[in-house]
């Protein structure tokens, strides 16, 4: 069972961004399947890594994006990735080092980032797009 379900909610119909938030869902549902089946810790770690990977290239994609477009809430915007970039390298950090398990809270945390922020702060770039035409 995914965490995280993809629906046409989280579309911005924007191909890009939106081909990569399906590729972050799919991660986090790999992260949390494997997390859920008990598998080994480097196995987890590794996909772990991937959605880190991932989501540091998204981000800078979208930023990218954001800015070519003159989008007027790009810096808020870049902090809130910046912010989140930080929490999973500590979570990556601690989980390698022993320092915390991964657990249900954490896998909570990060699909309810990448959730809300899917909905609320990207759909308002979605929208921005919309209406520049
Ligand atoms: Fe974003």
């Amino acid at each position: 069972m995914p965490i995280v379900k993809w629906t046409s909610d989280y579309v911005l119909g924007i191909e890009e961004i939106d081909g990569h938030h399906r590729h972050l869902f799919d991660l986090l549902n790999k992260t949390y399947d494997m997390f859920v089946a008990g598998e080994l810790k480097c196995d987890i770690s590794n996909v772990l890594d991937e959605l880190i990977d991932y989501a540091t290239y998204h981000f800078a994609a979208e930023e990218m994006s954001m800015a070519k477009n003159c989008y007027p809430n790009y810096t808020q915007h870049c902090a809130l990735h910046k912010k989140l970039s930080q929490r999973i390298n500590e979570i990556q950090k601690d989980y390698i080092s022993g320092r915390t398990e991964l657990s249900l809270e954490i896998l909570s945390f990060l699909k309810n980032w990448i959730s809300d922020h899917t909905l609320v702060q990207d759909a308002d770039y979605g929208n921005y797009i919309k209406q520049k035409g």
